[in-house]
């Protein structure tokens, strides 16, 4: 593989940290974490400070990860209060609605009334330190006072991203057991309407709950139970305008956040409070070269980590400016991220590769219509950035003049773990180059043992960081088994990934069954089990292939029970079924209807076969001689349809 270097430019050579300073507080970091941690933690106000940096344990008998455990503080007073002096008409958040007609200016000291208020209305219906928060919110400001008001008061929110359908907001009520809701009329994206209330009532028709406060955003029209539903506006104006923030351990949880894994229902990924803030803020600083004053924009929605990270907690808790997007890159034209860049003065860019495949398919005209002289610095996020896509972001979007952070990262890792430091690392196209301070990344083969120099095989990491997840919500046992199993002694990552002679690390993909579809994180088996939760379909086998805008689109195989036939209807029927059952990012862009599907005389799914069968490598299927029915495989392969 030819491999271009791009060196650090020369006006970034002042960056906070060059190559020099990026060795020594990594080898510091390695030699010294409590001590080097301590210091960073300093840069958060605690309410009483810690005496104990690192307690943490990834043996598979006793895993236990806690960081500053006796300090505490607040998340909220760190986002909002601390800043007051200094930052109270300063911008917090820009905020530019799916219009290009309609933005706000929202500063600290707006925010701090904000919160409080969010916070207040929470409280009176009944909210207390721990109690869990569902919020299924657009992406309005109010999105971000509900997340920042359930830090204030100790209670523990879990977003729900506005795409996901009744049926899985549902089961995350369920699982978190969360009593109040918060959500809107409507939400607005590319002009279309969403009907998140609808979804609510529709989700609550399967679980309980108490109260379900409704914040206006189109008017629309909307069905209300009395006694159940709540506007927020009203609420909000019946409230006391002040709340103190509680005080909170470091390690009492702070968010959940539900992601998919290769088996079973999403699991509810926990977050702390004093380390997460830590590491957030931290790496939001160092990866982005943050500087006061600057306009930061990260594209993503707040229903996934990187917006809790990245949009919300990392950013504010260094008092910076950061934007939030109600819209989609394509509305009304596909120039309006590069207009909205010109619109509010953007330094600093973060966005997905699916994004940037899909406005490159669009070609530069569109781009170039716009200055961009704002931007300094542009970041990637999600999923690997094969290295065309990269080059155009560099060349086209950033005129060869912005470096690119590629940043590699996990829901469960709460920050960035990987990637370069604009100042410091030399870039290399499709590469997440380097790991941050403090993160001990580890290449292990099939058998657990750890291999040295080039060479590739699966990413673990060897020690615990302030930012990692502490447990599955509700379930140590699965997070035992899901991360710390695999390869004891050890956070197993589900990727794999190569690193070259420079030590620079390539992500390869997920080596587990879970797939990455425009960015978003889908588990197989969720895919199936909605498929065979279809009266009509016997067995169902899902899995990802390479997909030109979305990294990876879903494939499903599926038998379908006596009697009931193959039709296009059915195609049809069954693809609306997965919408209906987890939310459109679950859209299955393949349906192959298989007599049967490979198996082992054992009876398991020889997935290893369906993939290269969905990739259209029939040559090189492996052995075949072990299945039960070794016919079934020619068959799938005749009947493969056009991807
Ligand atoms: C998975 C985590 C990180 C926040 C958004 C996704 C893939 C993420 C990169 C990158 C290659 C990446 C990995 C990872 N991934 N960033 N820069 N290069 N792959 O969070 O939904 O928890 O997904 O996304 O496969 O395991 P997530």
């Amino acid at each position: 593989m030819s491999e271009k270097i791009y060196p650090v430019p020369e006006d970034w050579k002042n960056a906070r940290v060059d190559e020099a300073t990026y060795r020594a507080l990594y080898e510091r970091s390695m030699k010294d974490p409590d001590g080097f941690w301590a210091e960073q933690a300093q840069r958060i106000e605690w309410i009483s400070p810690f005496t104990t940096v690192k307690r943490s344990s990834f043996d598979t008998h006793n895993v236990s990860i806690k960081w500053f455990e006796d300090g505490t503080t607040n998340v909220a007073m760190n986002c909002i209060d601390r800043h007051l002096p200094e930052r109270a008409n300063q911008t917090a958040i820009i905020w530019e609605g799916d219009d290009p007609s309609v933005s706000k200016h929202i500063t600290y000291g707006e925010l701090h009334d904000h919160v409080c208020r969010f916070a207040n209305v929470l409280k009176k219906h009944g909210v207390k330190k721990g109690d869990r928060v569902t919020i299924y919110l657009p992406m309005i400001p109010e999105a971000a006072y509900a997340m920042l008001a359930c830090a204030r008061i100790g209670a523990i929110h879990s977003v729900v991203f506005g795409g996901f359908s009744p049926e899985a907001l549902a089961g995350r009520i369920e699982d978190a057991q969360s009593d109040v809701i918060v959500t809107a009329d409507e939400g607005l994206r590319g002009g279309r309407r969403v009907a998140l209330k609808a979804n609510v009532d529709a989700a609550l028709e399967k679980v309980e709950a108490k109260s379900v406060i409704v914040v206006t955003r189109t008017g629309a029209e909307i069905d209300w139970v009395p006694g159940r539903d709540f506007r927020y506006e009203e609420e909000a104006a019946s409230v006391h305008a002040d709340c103190p923030y509680a005080e909170m351990g470091a390690e009492d949880p702070l968010f959940i956040l539900y992601t998919s894994g290769s088996t079973g229902k999403p699991k509810g990924v926990l977050h702390t409070t004093g380390g997460y803030l830590v590491y957030t803020s931290l790496t939001h600083e160092l990866v982005f070269d943050y500087r006061p004053g600057e306009v930061y924009w990260c594209t993503a929605d707040v229903g996934w980590v990187t917006g809790h990270s990245y949009i919300l907690y990392g950013p504010l808790a260094n008092g910076a400016t950061t934007l939030m997007f109600e819209g989609v890159p394509n509305y009304p034209s596909v120039s309006r991220f590069w207009d909205v860049i010109d619109k509010h003065g953007v330094n600093i860019f973060y966005t997905a590769p699916t994004a940037i495949r899909a406005l490159m398919a669009a070609g530069e005209e569109p781009v170039k219509k716009s200055s961009r002289k704002s931007l300094r610095l542009l970041g990637s996020v999600g999923e690997p950035i094969n290295p065309e896509a990269w080059e155009w972001y560099h060349r086209v979007v950033g005129e060869d003049r912005c470096p690119i952070v590629d940043t590699w990262w996990q829901t469960e890792t709460g920050g960035i773990l990987i990637a370069p430091l604009p100042g410091a690392t030399a870039l290399k196209p499709g590469s997440a180059t380097r790991p941050l301070f403090g993160v001990f990344p580890e290449i292990v083969d099939s058998a657990g043992d750890v291999l040295e120099g080039a060479c590739e095989g699966n990413l673990v990491i060897a020690d615990s960081w302030p930012g990692q997840v502490r447990t599955v919500f509700g379930d140590q046992e699965r997070f035992v088994q899901t991360y710390f199993s695999t390869y004891s002694g050890k956070y197993f990552t589900g990727d794999g990934a190569r690193r070259d002679a420079d030590g620079y690390y390539w992500i390869t993909g997920r080596v587990d069954d879970v797939i990455n579809v425009s960015g978003h994180r889908l588990g197989t088996a969720e895919i199936e089990s909605a498929l065979v939760a279809h009266e009509k379909v016997s067995e169902a086998a899902v899995v990802g292939y390479p997909h030109d805008l979305k990294g990876q689109g879903i494939y499903a195989y599926v038998t379908l029970m006596e009697g009931a036939h193959p039709t296009e209807h059915l195609r049809k029927e069954l693809v609306k079924w997965v919408r209906e059952e987890i939310g459109p990012i679950a859209t299955p862009d393949v349906i192959q209807f298989a007599p049967g599907l490979p198996k082992t005389r054992s009876g398991k799914i020889m997935r290893r076969i369906l993939r290269k069968i969905a990739e259209g490598e029939f040559g090189s299927l492996g052995d075949t001689s072990t299945l039960a029915e070794p016919g079934v495989v020619e068959e799938l392969v005749r009947g493969r349809p056009a991807t």
